[in-house]
């Protein structure tokens, strides 16, 4: 699993991209923090800081209704992150990209208004044995209202889709498939390509959640002929409160509005409205103004390093941390799927992740312990949780040798 590397061949100047986050340059416990847990947020760069200070301080206005000229400026500053992320995820239309306030509200927002108009008793939909709650939850409480089924596509030991299972699965009853593109707690990346032409052959929908890919992965939502792809800007090195979701506009066009509201109405009458067109039908009430025009300086951050760098420098760091663990007495890796992205997840038989966490905390180092809103997988993997670490392109080999250390240290402790 690895091989150890002692340098890291890579093109980007890691000192100055730590420079661009000042929240890294802090110590926590008395110790430099070393922050591992990115798959939960990342931290924000100074040009996303500074955008949403620049917006308050100078722009700060409603969009889409004023016509002074600080409402005209934040209008296009807004829509300038809709043409932004149509680019970003290779959308072919602006009309198709929908801000909300992340991927679940993204999710839900399908459930609730494709769901509810399409499914019917019967139907079925295809989860993967590892979704997060959040790409779970809504489809059974949609499916229970219509009183349609959920299948599971099952994974092997590694963490792994077993496609030939999922091809058995899909049928004519197949209404939707909802697939991580990668999953939070294993890192493993799913062949998002062939999970939507396979759903195609057979005439179902695909969702795909790009919460843990959208930060790592090239991502093609019209070349996949992705029906619906949503993802979280706090997980891109963006802010918190807003998010993503992309739908192919024929089915957008199709679907009824979610929430009812301003900007979503064309007219309104005593007796009744009508719906305004895309994307503003899906956009009731003032919009999270702010923090969608500092996604674009995120966006913007992770462009001009390249995906293909950033990639490329998070496997070798992933690479090193395997090399660097993989001795450590007693502990087994949770997810060794082939396609990864830069998260590993670990457990100990004799020491509780709760209690791992707690100790590396000591040391200034921040991961991630418990089942990662992923319980149903962890039921499928008969643990209770992992302690996992996932690495941006911020983080260091310097890091990964603290972390080692750290769990040395909580080793020394319990044995
Ligand atoms: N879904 C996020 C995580 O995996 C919060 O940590």
């Amino acid at each position: 699993m690895g091989t150890t590397i002692q340098t890291l061949e890579h093109n980007l100047d890691i000192a100055e991209i730590r420079r661009q986050f000042p929240v890294l340059n802090q110590q926590v416990n008395d110790k430099p923090l070393v922050y591992l847990d990115n798959a939960a947020t990342t931290q924000k760069p100074l040009a996303v800081i500074d955008a949403l200070k620049n917006y308050y301080q100078k722009d700060n206005a409603n969009i889409h209704r004023g016509i002074h000229t600080l409402a005209e400026r934040a209008t296009a500053d807004f829509e300038k992150t809709r043409d932004a992320v149509k680019t970003f995820i290779g959308a072919e239309y602006r009309e198709e990209i929908i801000f909300t306030k992340g991927t679940t509200e993204g999710i839900n927002l399908v459930a609730q208004t494709w769901g509810r108009a399409n499914l019917k008793e019967g139907d079925e939909i295809l989860l993967s044995a590892m979704e997060h709650h959040s790409n779970m939850v809504p489809w059974q409480m949609i499916a229970h209202e219509k009183k349609a089924l959920i299948k599971i596509i099952p994974i092997n030991d590694a963490g792994e889709l077993l496609m030939d299972e999922y091809e058995q699965l899909l049928n004519s009853r197949t209404k939707l498939v909802a697939v991580v593109h990668a999953s939070n707690a294993l890192g493993t990346i799913n062949p998002i390509k062939q999970i939507v032409q396979l759903a195609h052959r057979h005439g179902a929908v695909v969702l795909i959640d790009g919460a843990q890919s959208t930060s790592h992965l090239d991502i093609a939502v019209s070349d996949w002929s992705a029906d619906f792809f949503v993802f979280s800007g706090h997980k891109v090195y963006g802010p918190t409160g807003v998010g993503v979701l992309y739908g192919k506009r024929a089915l957008l066009e199709a679907m009824p509005p979610y929430q009812g509201g301003g900007e979503m109405i064309g007219e309104v009458r005593y007796d009744g409205f009508t719906w305004n067109e895309l994307p503003y039908k899906f956009e009731a009430g003032t919009p999270n103004i702010a923090d969608v025009i500092a996604l674009k300086a995120a966006l913007d951050f992770i462009d001009v390093l390249g995906k293909q760098n950033i990639r490329s420098y998070e496997n070798s760091l992933l690479q090193y941390a395997y090399s660097k663990l993989e001795h450590l007495e007693g502990l087994r890796f949770i997810g060794t799927a082939k396609e990864k992205v830069s998260i590993q997840s670990f457990v100990f038989n004799d020491i509780h992740h709760q209690d791992l966490g707690i100790i590396l905390d000591k040391e200034g180092i921040a991961i991630r312990t418990g089942h990662h809103c992923t319980q149903p997988l962890m039921g499928r993997l008969a643990i209770t949780g992992t302690s996992r670490a996932s690495f941006a392109v911020y983080n260091t080999i310097e890091e990964i040798d603290r972390l080692e250390a750290g769990l040395k240290k909580a080793i020394k402790l319990f044995r």
